[in-house]
Order: C-alpha cells, then sequence, then structure tokens
C-alpha cells in the first residue's frame, strides 16, 4: 500500500488544478480535509465537493480535461464505471463492485481474485488505493480518512500531524467497535499520531459522552452493551451513583466521566460488570464495555474535539445536515465560529436521533425470513437513516440475528433510500451486504453499494416491496 501511496503522491504533485471529492459522513469529512490540507502544503488551493453518494448526476457535468484532476476520497471504489473518463486519483475504503453474489462461494472466490487482480492493473485506476485491492478489509482495517492519510504522509512527511483525522475517520466509521479497539492499518497511523503527541489511547469505559454527558446520563444512553435496569431510566442510573457513594455533583457542576478519579472510575466498571454478569450476558459482551479510547490531549478538555468518537459525531452532525463546510473547518483546525456552529448542529443531531428512535418504534420493525424492516417514508431523513437503523439495531430491542433494513423518501420526493446494517453481536456474518444492496438495487435501476456488514442503496419510490423480496431472496441464495 505504500508502494501505491507514493505513486499516488507523485501523480497528485503533477497537478495545480484539483477537486477533492468526498462523502458526507465524519469519515469523509476527515479524509476530504486531510486531502485538502495536504494540497494547501503543496500550494494548490484545492475544491472540496461533498457528496451523498456518487452517482452518474456528478460525472455528467464533471471536467473531463486531462489537466484536471478528481481526488475522490471515501467515495469512488464502488462506481470505478462512472469515472473512466476522468481524470482520477481514489483513495477509499468501499468495496470493489463487480461480484454476481449468484454464483457459487468458489465461483466467486475466484472471481473476487480476478477482479482484484483487475483491477490492480486496470489502467485507467492506476491511482487507486483501497484495501480490498491489497486483501485487506474495509471494515476495520483502513477508513477512507486512513487511505487518503497514507497518501497525505507519502507527499509529505510533515504531513504526519494528519493522522489525528485519519484516527478520527475510522473511529467515525466504527472501525474500533468490534475489536474494542483499532486494528490493522489504522493501528499503524494511530501509532503515528501518537508519535507526535496528538493522539493518546487509553483503555477506559467505552459508552459514549465520557466529556460531554452528566454521569447518570452517561450511563442512560449506554447501549454497547445495553446495561439491564440502567439503560434508558434516568432515575436509576441517579440511585445508581448513589448508592456507589459517587457524587454525582461537584458543587454546583455536574460531574463527567473525565471527572472521575481511577478508584471511582474502577468502582463503577466493577458494579457494571457484575450487573452485566448477573444478567448472564456472555463475556465477549460484557468485555466490550470496556476497551481502547482515544484522547486528543492538545485540545481542551470537556469539549467534543477531546476525544476521536465525540469528535467523529460533532462532524457526523454537520454532515448529515448540509453542512460539511463547517465540519472540514473544525478539522483544519478552526476552535472558533466553526466548532461553536458545529456545537449546535451537534445539539440538534442528538435530539434528533432520539426522535427517530421514537418514530422506528412508532411504525414497528416487520420481519421476513432473512431481514428485518421498517420504512419510515417521510418521517426520517434520508441522510441520517443509517445511524438510526444501526442504533435501532443495536439498542437491545431487536432479534440481532437478522440484518435490518431501513427505508426513507429522498430529498427529491422521487427515491427511496435504504439503509443496511448488521448487529454488532453477529460481526462474523458471512455474507457480503454491499453485494445485495447494489445487486437488488441495480435491477431496478437503482444503485448501491457499501461494506459486507453496512451498506446503503438508492432505489426508485413505490419499488421498496419489490426491493426487500430480491434482498431476501439473494440473503437465502
Ligand atoms: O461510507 P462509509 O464507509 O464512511 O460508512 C461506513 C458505515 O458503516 C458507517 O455508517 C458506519 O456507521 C457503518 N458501520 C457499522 N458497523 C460497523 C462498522 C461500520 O454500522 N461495525
Ligand atoms: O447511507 P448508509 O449509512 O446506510 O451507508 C452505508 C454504507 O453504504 C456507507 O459506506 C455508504 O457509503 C455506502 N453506500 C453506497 N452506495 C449507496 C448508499 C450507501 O456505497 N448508494
Ligand atoms: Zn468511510
Amino acid at each position: 500500500m505504500q508502494n501505491c501511496a507514493k505513486n499516488i503522491a507523485e501523480y497528485i504533485k503533477k497537478h495545480t488544478d484539483i477537486e477533492v471529492v468526498t462523502h458526507q459522513d465524519a469519515d469523509g469529512i476527515a479524509a476530504g480535509s486531510i486531502a485538502k490540507k495536504a494540497l494547501e502544503r503543496e500550494g494548490v488551493n484545492a475544491t472540496i465537493t461533498v457528496l451523498k453518494q456518487l452517482d452518474e448526476s456528478f460525472v455528467q457535468t464533471a471536467d473531463k480535461s486531462a489537466s484536471k484532476l478528481y481526488w475522490f476520497t471515501d467515495l469512488g471504489s464502488g462506481n470505478l464505471d462512472l469515472l473512466t473518463d476522468l481524470n482520477v486519483v481514489i483513495t477509499d475504503h468501499h468495496e470493489l463492485e463487480v461480484n454476481d453474489i449468484e454464483l457459487s462461494q468458489q465461483e466467486r472466490t475466484n472471481l473476487m481474485e480476478l477482479s482484484r487482480v483487475l483491477t490492480r492493473t486496470h489502467n485507467d485506476f492506476k491511482y487507486h488505493l483501497n484495501p480490498h485491492l491489497f486483501d485487506l478489509d474495509g471494515v476495520n482495517d483502513l477508513s477512507g480518512a486512513g487511505a487518503t492519510y497514507l497518501v497525505a504522509k507519502a507527499m509529505r512527511p510533515e504531513n504526519i500531524d494528519l493522522s489525528t483525522l485519519a484516527v478520527i475517520g475510522a473511529v467515525g466509521d466504527l472501525q474500533d467497535v468490534e475489536h474494542g479497539r483499532l486494528i490493522g492499518t489504522n493501528r499503524k497511523i494511530l501509532e503515528d499520531a501518537e508519535k507526535i503527541g496528538n493522539v493518546k489511547s487509553q483503555i477506559d469505559i467505552r459508552f459514549f459522552g465520557r466529556e460531554s454527558r452528566p454521569l447518570h446520563r452517561f450511563l442512560m444512553y449506554a447501549n454497547d452493551p445495553v446495561i439491564p435496569g440502567l439503560s434508558k431510566s434516568e432515575s436509576r442510573c441517579i440511585n445508581f451513583f448513589k448508592e456507589l457513594g459517587v457524587p454525582l455533583k461537584s458543587g454546583e457542576h455536574w460531574r463527567y466521566w473525565v471527572d472521575l478519579d481511577s478508584t471511582e472510575r474502577k468502582l463503577v466498571i466493577s458494579e457494571l460488570t457484575l450487573i452485566l454478569v448477573n444478567n448472564d450476558m456472555n463475556p465477549d459482551e460484557v468485555n466490550r464495555m470496556v476497551g481502547e479510547i482515544y484522547i486528543l490531549p492538545n485540545e481542551q478538555i470537556r469539549t467534543e474535539v477531546h476525544d476521536a468518537k465525540e469528535f467523529a459525531t460533532l462532524l457526523n452532525s454537520c454532515g448529515r445536515y448540509g453542512a460539511a463546510d463547517i465540519g472540514i473547518k473544525v478539522c483544519l483546525g478552526n476552535r472558533m465560529e466553526a466548532l461553536s456552529s458545529a456545537r449546535k448542529m451537534l445539539k440538534g443531531h442528538r435530539s434528533n436521533l432520539v426522535e427517530m428512535l421514537k418514530i422506528v418504534r412508532d411504525i414497528g420493525v416487520s420481519e421476513l425470513e432473512f431481514v428485518q424492516y421498517f420504512n419510515a417514508k417521510d418521517r426520517i431523513n434520508e441522510n441520517v437513516i443509517g445511524i438510526v437503523t444501526g442504533m435501532m439495531l443495536n439498542s437491545g430491542e431487536l432479534d440481532t440475528s437478522k440484518p435490518l433494513l431501513g427505508f426513507a423518501l429522498c430529498d427529491d420526493g422521487k427515491n427511496i433510500k435504504a439503509s443496511v446494517r448488521v448487529a454488532r453481536q453477529n460481526s462474523e456474518f458471512n455474507l457480503n451486504l454491499s453485494d445485495v444492496m447494489r445487486t437488488a438495487a441495480g435491477e431496478i435501476g437503482g444503485i448501491g453499494g457499501g461494506h459486507s456488514i453496512a451498506a446503503g442503496a438508492q432505489i426508485p419510490a413505490g419499488e421498496e416491496e419489490h426491493f426487500l423480496e430480491r434482498v431476501n431472496e439473494l440473503l437465502r441464495k
């Protein structure tokens, strides 16, 4: 991958007219910011375009001249056929398009091997860095921001400082979730970030909101794992801390997890462990509670930018509501207006998610043999349907043995967005949802793709049932 990164870096340096095209989620914003900053250091003032997904409409109006270079970050690999007429470099981690999932496993393996070789040597895409091209995975090994960072680092050693954004991107794509820590290439990137003192990894409780939620609310919203008797109940969480003798307030101020000393933290963690064990939770699930967290020590404590996971959520709050530019500014170092605007977006995002989960409960989840689903129609925005689907599936309220698929009406009113997720407890799931979505959507004039355990599609409105039947059928196969 390093050689590939070097080639791409040299190619990029031959250009001055460059447009970065990236994805609107946290990983995409971090990836686009890395590219932007690296180009700035080469004296290139690049524009950034942020997309929900890559489709024909972007390519139709794109500049096809040889002097114009498009740098696709966190997207592109799934749509190579669209990009043949453009001068491109791609740093991405999505599944490559190619597979026909109705082949036998052996045929598929052969075809995938062939497609890897083909793509690797494909003249049109010499400048394509993606972990799948190196037999690595795009779920845990490397994110879009990470792939982009490898190229940035090959452009100039001083770009090592951009490793911080690559860690944020990986965490934003939940690449630390399955193992409770970053692994593979992500781990090497983390080492870069730690070497220069920008990130510090620590073993701690992994619930969201260590820096931003008062203790009782921190526990109340814990969902990985869900804590029986405490999750969702504010009063029981308050009692829990009282009974342990851990004060919720210091003077007038609420205490956050980061305010607890190590004895208090150990006390809480061991008590929570007891609750989980007494509720017959399996050891793997119990273990998920504690793992690696990533602190940004040069940022101000008790702010969202002090913790990689919260930083990523802040970026999602911008990107998913059409304000990716604010997220990019925060990534590039703005801690004044951009950060305060991003915080406002975050507040809205959080309360929005609570509302959206209520809506899903209200609609109810229906089941087919191999997939469960809900159709939110125009009640949930297409940009957050993926997050809501993932949260709902991992809420402890649903059967986690089947993938969950959520539908929402697109902003254009003509299409439907579909998002599908596999539960965390089911991550050795041996099917590729990216293929399923691509195939089922492709058959009805839509587009789809993503990752093995998290994928999405856009299909014409009115085709939901037909699409679902195909998804079910493909999953059966
Ligand atoms: O487009 P992109 O690659 O950035 O998005 C990856 C998606 O996969 C994210 O929405 C992330 O939440 C999801 N994911 C997941 N569970 C995982 C890993 C990733 O839902 N274990
Ligand atoms: O939108 P959502 O969060 O459900 O997307 C899950 C994954 O599928 C992301 O990595 C996203 O980039 C990908 N996706 C895609 N093509 C689509 C929709 C989503 O590759 N049409
Ligand atoms: Zn990504």
